[in-house]
């Protein structure tokens, strides 16, 4: 299928790395042109090689205001105009209940919740002129609770949220805001995370077990191929969604063994 996104500047945060990465190979092999935003200039220039080049890369470190707005001046100093923006950078940076204080509640929200404000307000002139689609990367936890967590499980709550709201706000100028929402997928954060357990493996084993489709983790490919689905012209009547690529993770019973 031709998804249409030939020579499209679709901006990824977070596309470096893990989910956002593969969202950006997808993008690459779409014909499309991706901008990865990321704190780290080896990575970002380490994922551009990896796809020939055929992209921008804008080092930003998004919990800082000046850099959302500054990554998106330079996309337009290059090319002149915005097709696309995923919203992906973040982390699952266990800020508990009991464990933890403003102060770290508050910087969680910025790493997870801010940014997708900011660069999508800076954004917004140029998604109006090219009539442009947003996608925000979301988690299971804003619906199914984690425990240990209480801010970044209220970022997603509120990506989920801001993803309703911005696809009433922007009908008038047909712009998609659409979410895919991951529960488990193997990516450096998730390796980080994981390895803070007592027995990785065994975690590992537990949490997959509990993954209705395959007892398997998510790839990022077969999250990033819906996200691509979603800013395409293929799917120019789907709006405010929150597409779960969880394998049944959310919505199915988890106790089912398929066998
Ligand atoms: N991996 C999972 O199972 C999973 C599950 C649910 C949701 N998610 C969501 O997917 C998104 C991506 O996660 P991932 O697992 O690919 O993470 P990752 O750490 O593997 O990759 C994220 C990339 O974004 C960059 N980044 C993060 N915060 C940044 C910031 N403030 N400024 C600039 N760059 C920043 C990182 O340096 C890294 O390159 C996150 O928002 C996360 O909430 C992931």
């Amino acid at each position: 299928m031709d998804l249409m996104l030939k020579d499209k500047v679709v901006i990824v945060t977070g596309g470096a790395r893990g989910i956002g990465k593969g969202i950006v190979d997808a993008l690459s092999r779409e014909g499309a042109i991706p901008v990865i935003v990321g704190r780290t200039k080896s990575h970002n220039l380490e994922t551009l090689a990896a796809i020939g080049g055929n992209g921008f890369q804008v080092v930003a470190e998004l919990t800082i205001p000046e850099d959302c707005e500054r990554v998106i001046q330079e996309v337009v100093a290059r090319y002149g105009r915005i097709d696309g923006l995923v919203n992906n950078a973040g982390e699952n940076d266990g800020v508990g209940l009991e464990s933890g204080d403003y102060n770290r509640f508050m910087e969680s929200l910025h790493k997870n919740l801010v940014h997708y404000y900011l660069v999508t307000h800076h954004a917004l002139p140029f998604l109006k002129e090219s009539r442009g689609a947003i996608v925000n990367i979301g988690s299971k936890t804003a619906e199914t609770g984690q425990g240990g967590t209480s801010a970044y499980a209220a970022a997603n709550g509120g990506r989920n949220a801001l993803t309703r709201e911005w696809a009433v706000e922007l009908l008038p100028f047909a712009i998609r805001v659409n979410a895919v929402i991951v529960a488990e997928s193997y990516t450096p954060l998730y390796e980080r995370w994981i390895s803070t357990m007592p027995d990785p493996e065994k975690k590992l084993k537990e949490i997959t077990s509990k993954i209705p489709l395959g007892n398997r983790m998510t790839t990022v490919d077969e999250i990033a191929e819906s996200v691509v689905f979603l800013l395409s012209g293929k799917s120019s009547h789907t709006t405010g969604q929150l597409l779960h690529v969880d394998g049944g993770y959310v919505h199915l019973d988890r106790a089912i063994n398929p066998g």
